[in-house]
């Protein structure tokens, strides 16, 4: 016998539960973060700081390999860079550290200072610790702000699509670069609690 009733209320415990689940998530919540479900979907908002660090006693970022027209290209067109650069709450060294920037990122510009960034942005604060997010796109660096793809994820941020809004903070002598990272990411509220 089957019973419209019995089904619907199966499935109205199921969807509660996965509510339950979804809403312990959104009152779990970081400074750095905001979550906020609509619908299906989950709109996270993530504001941080990028720490390009190229010189000094421990550098973050190191140039792996060049082309040999490299030194001859006012655009270092050729140039391959691997990072593992931290990311801050706050535009300071000492800010405190929510995550990394792990990756490549190699100057694909002939003519303009351009970088093809691919780059996992890869968090280790509260809720999204073990977290991350890939960036695959171009970054014009000399413009004071730049839009770049975000094209996937993994944990709270499975089946990401998204952008990130970067500005450049500061850039000193030494090479050290700061950047301030707003970035908009969007999931599904039932992809992101079963870690299996
Ligand atoms: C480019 O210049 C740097 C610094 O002068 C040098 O170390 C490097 O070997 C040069 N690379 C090539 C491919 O000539
Ligand atoms: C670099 O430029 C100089 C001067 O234009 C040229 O003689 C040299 O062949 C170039 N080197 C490379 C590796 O392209
Ligand atoms: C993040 O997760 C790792 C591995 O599960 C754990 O060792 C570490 O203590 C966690 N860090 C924070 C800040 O929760
Ligand atoms: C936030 O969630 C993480 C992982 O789910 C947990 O380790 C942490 O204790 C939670 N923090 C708060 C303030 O609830
Ligand atoms: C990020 O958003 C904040 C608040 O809206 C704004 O003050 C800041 O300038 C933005 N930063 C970037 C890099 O766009």
């Amino acid at each position: 016998m089957s019973s419209p009733n019995l089904l619907s209320i199966l499935i109205f415990i199921v969807s509660a539960m996965n509510e339950g689940a979804a809403h312990a998530h959104t009152n779990n919540q970081t400074t750095w973060a905001k979550r906020v479900e609509k619908g299906n979907e989950v709109i996270t908002t993530l504001q941080f700081y990028f720490h390009d660090i190229p010189s000094g006693p421990s550098p973050t970022s190191v140039r792996i390999a060049e082309a040999a027209q490299t030194n001859n290209s006012s655009s270092f067109f050729g140039a391959l860079v691997m990072i593992d650069d931290p990311l801050t709450v706050g535009p300071d060294q000492s800010s405190k550290i929510v995550g990394r920037a792990r990756g490549l990122f190699g100057s694909a510009g002939l003519s303009e200072f351009s970088l093809i960034m691919a780059v996992s942005y890869v968090f280790t604060d509260g809720m999204y610790n073990g977290s991350s997010f890939s960036l695959l796109s171009t970054n014009e660096v000399m413009h004071p702000t730049r839009e770049m793809a975000v094209v996937g994820g993994t944990g709270l941020f499975r089946m990401a699509r998204g952008y990130a809004i970067a500005r450049t903070y500061s850039i000193e002598s030494t090479g050290v670069a700061i950047a301030g990272y707003n970035v908009t990411i969007i999931t599904y509220v039932y992809s992101d609690h079963t870690h299996g």
